[in-house]
């Protein structure tokens, strides 16, 4: 039962500041909680409507929420374990999580972690929990992954530096669940001298993009005209690739002529015993 604005305040002046603080944090993540049934019922299945009502740049900004719709809308009631980079609001810890909570209303059932270069504590709520660490720092990343078990979607917004993105993707893509996705957005850094990108040689190889590119002849890789040639680990585990504007989506999956449907999520049966997904 929420607590009268009254006993709050008798309730407060007994408490340090920090303590107050916390009191405070509290108070408004019940009040979160309560929001996001509300917001569900009325909005559930409508992403950019809930990246609007909590604030996500992922619709206004940018225009992403309609691409997550059509490649998220048959997982949204499965249980997942979602992970964004990049929480938002850089050092001022209450700033940002707009995503994170959309995302937690978006998939019922799901738990959804972020990770930042900063303490985003703040934002830990029921089914949301935050980590403080660099996408580029590996033991950081190997503690993420063994704390959450294993990952169905992640999403990179985090410093959109070229080099994060691909060590970024590097370490965690082999870590995904056999049909997750991993999804890298704002890529328009991979034409921009600042974020280690290039707007004249697009095939550089150290740009995000043009690393993506080559995904694609790795789609095909078994039509090679080359006898000797040796799949890699992406060559196999990538079943398609989606881009649009400035946003990609990696779908993962076995990569022979049977797979990479349009939507893996529901051709796909997981199955929990052995981590292998079964066409159904
Ligand atoms: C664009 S904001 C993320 C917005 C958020 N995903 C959303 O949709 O509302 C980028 C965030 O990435 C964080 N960041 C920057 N460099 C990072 C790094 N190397 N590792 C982890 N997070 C980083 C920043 O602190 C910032 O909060």
């Amino acid at each position: 039962m929420p607590l009268s604005t009254h006993t709050l305040s008798v309730i407060r002046s007994f408490l340090t500041a920090d303590q107050a603080n916390k009191l405070r944090a509290l108070q408004a993540s019940r009040f979160r909680g309560f929001q996001g049934i509300v917001f569900r019922l009325l909005f559930g299945s409508n992403l950019p409507a809930l990246a609007q009502i909590y604030n996500s740049d992922k619709w206004g900004s940018h225009w992403y929420a309609q691409h997550y719709e059509t490649h998220f809308k048959s997982l949204r009631r499965r249980n997942l374990a979602i992970l964004e980079i990049g929480i938002g609001g850089y050092e001022r810890p209450d700033e940002g999580g707009g995503s994170l909570r959309m995302w937690r209303t978006y998939f019922p059932k799901s738990r959804i972690f972020g990770i930042d270069l900063y303490d985003k504590s703040f934002h830990d709520e029921r089914r949301i929990r935050t980590f403080r660490g660099s996408q580029i720092d590996p033991e950081f990343l190997h503690r993420v992954l063994n704390e959450i078990g294993p990952i169905d979607i992640i999403i990179d917004d985090g410093s959109h530096m070229n080099e994060h993105v691909l060590y970024t993707f590097n370490v965690l893509f082999p870590h995904l669940n056999p049909t997750g996705i991993y999804v890298i957005e704002d890529l328009q850094t991979a034409y921009w001298q600042s974020f280690g990108g290039s707007s004249d040689l697009l095939n550089n190889s150290k740009t995000s993009i043009s690393f993506l590119k080559q995904l694609v002849d790795g789609l095909n890789y078994a039509e090679f005209e080359i006898p000797s040639y040796e799949p890699t680990y992406l060559n196999t585990h990538i079943a398609a690739v989606h881009f649009y504007h400035n946003i990609v989506f990696i779908q993962k999956g076995i990569n022979d002529e049977k797979g990479g449907g349009p939507d893996l999520g529901r051709q796909m049966n997981f199955n929990e015993s052995n981590r292998i997904a079964l066409p159904i």
